[in-house]
Formats: structure tokens, C-alpha cells, sequence
């Protein structure tokens, strides 16, 4: 699966940009509160408004502070798929719960230097791991490969029926990297850059899809 990060799109034409990747599997909608991360983006009113504009399932990524409060308001804006950062959430069991509950699918992120291990109890209430190949925060930068090793253990959790989980990988998704991503075992790729920089964004997406399943 794909799943173009607005991060980079233009945020005066989303309903434009959105349809432009149409063919997506989802769309990443990055909320940042410039507490959790540097960085300011948007929160609640345009995802309800862009609930309105697309057919495309939201996968909402909220690296914000105290989740805890914030996160089940984006399942009942229609988000999809609702992901918290484990560094940020207080009570990451009770918050997969009452997502669920409010309709939506439950995600957990780890950010790059945060370890999987301790987190595999948890992951049992989830229904999707964003494992984080950057820094949270900003569109653009480089892929960090060392969080391969992340997904290759969450992959073997996966096929030995430890956990039921959709793997995510976010972060300098690109032509040159997508494919090692793929090989250790990633069910969902989030890019911004690589497909909103694109002349054509649904093109690029395309041909990334085409280079994880080769
Ligand atoms: C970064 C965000 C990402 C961002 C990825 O903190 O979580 O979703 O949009 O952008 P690229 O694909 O450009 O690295
Ligand atoms: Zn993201």
C-alpha cells in the first residue's frame, strides 16, 4: 500500500491535491503541535474538511503531545486509521480501545530510537506500527536504514502470528529507498516529497507502488 503525505502538498488546494493521488491506498495527514515535534501543521477542522473532499481512507499520524486527550476526536472526524506516538501516550492500551470504539483503526509510532521490544505487548491493541525512518517533524529528509531492523523483527512477530498488524514505514520514502523497505517486509509506505514534488503526483505514486512489489 501507498499512502501520499499531504506534508507536501499544497495546503490552499488539499481537495485538488488529494484527488490527485487518487489511486492511494490512503492518505497521511502529519498533525504536528510544535510541542512533540518542531513544527506547526493542522489539526482537527481540516480533517473533518477533508473527510468532505476525498473517498480516501485518513490515516491520521498525530505526533502531538498528550494524545491521550486529542486522538479519539480524529477517529469521529472519520479518520481511518488514528496513530499515536508510544513516547507521547500516557495510556497507549485504554487509547487503542477507545479507538476502536469510535470506529476507527488504532496505530502506534515509534519513533527512530525508540525500541521495539518493549513495545510488543502493546501492539497487541493495535492495528497498525508507523515505525518512523526520521525524525518526526519535517518532509524532506533523509531515510534513516538502521529502522529496518525494526521492521525486519516486527515482519518475523507478523508471519509467526505473534501480532495481526499492518506495518508502516514513514520517512524518505523515495525511488532509491523503497525497495529495501519493501524487502524487510512493509506493508504500507508513506511519502510526501517523492510523490508531491513529482510534476505528476499519481504518476510517482504509481511507480513507487510498482518498485515495492517487484
Ligand atoms: C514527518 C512526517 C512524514 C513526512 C514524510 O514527520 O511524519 O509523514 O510527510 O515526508 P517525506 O516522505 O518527504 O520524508
Ligand atoms: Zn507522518
Amino acid at each position: 500500500m501507498i499512502a501520499p503525505s499531504i506534508l507536501s502538498a499544497d495546503f490552499a488546494r488539499l481537495a485538488d491535491e488529494a484527488a490527485a493521488v487518487s489511486s492511494a491506498d490512503w492518505l497521511h495527514v502529519d498533525v504536528m503541535d510544535a510541542h512533540f515535534v518542531p513544527n506547526l501543521t493542522i489539526g482537527l477542522p481540516v480533517v473533518k474538511s477533508l473527510r468532505k473532499a476525498t473517498d480516501l481512507p485518513l490515516d491520521c499520524h498525530l505526533m502531538i503531545e498528550d494524545p491521550d486527550r486529542w486522538a479519539i476526536a480524529y477517529a469521529e472526524a472519520g479518520a481511518y486509521n488514528v496513530t499515536v506516538h508510544v513516547e507521547a501516550a500516557n495510556d497507549p492500551v485504554r487509547l487503542a480501545k477507545d479507538l476502536r470504539a469510535a470506529g476507527a483503526k488504532a496505530g502506534l509510532s515509534l519513533k527512530p530510537g525508540t525500541p521495539l521490544e518493549p513495545c510488543v505487548d502493546l501492539l497487541k491493541h493495535y492495528d497498525t506500527l508507523l515505525v518512523m525512518s526520521v525524525e518526526p517533524g519535517f518532509g524532506g529528509q533523509s531515510f534513516m536504514a538502521e529502522v529496518l531492523d525494526k521492521v525486519r523483527a516486527a515482519r518475523r512477530l507478523v508471519d509467526t502470528g505473534h501480532l495481526t498488524l499492518v506495518i508502516e514505514i514513514d520517512g524518505g520514502i523515495n525511488a532509491d529507498t523503497i525497495e529495501q523497505a519493501a524487502e524487510a517486509g512493509v506493508d504500507c509506505f508513506v511519502a510526501g516529497s517523492a510523490v508531491y514534488d513529482a510534476a505528476d503526483p499519481g504518476a510517482a505514486l504509481e511507480r513507487l507502488r510498482e518498485q515495492a512489489t517487484r
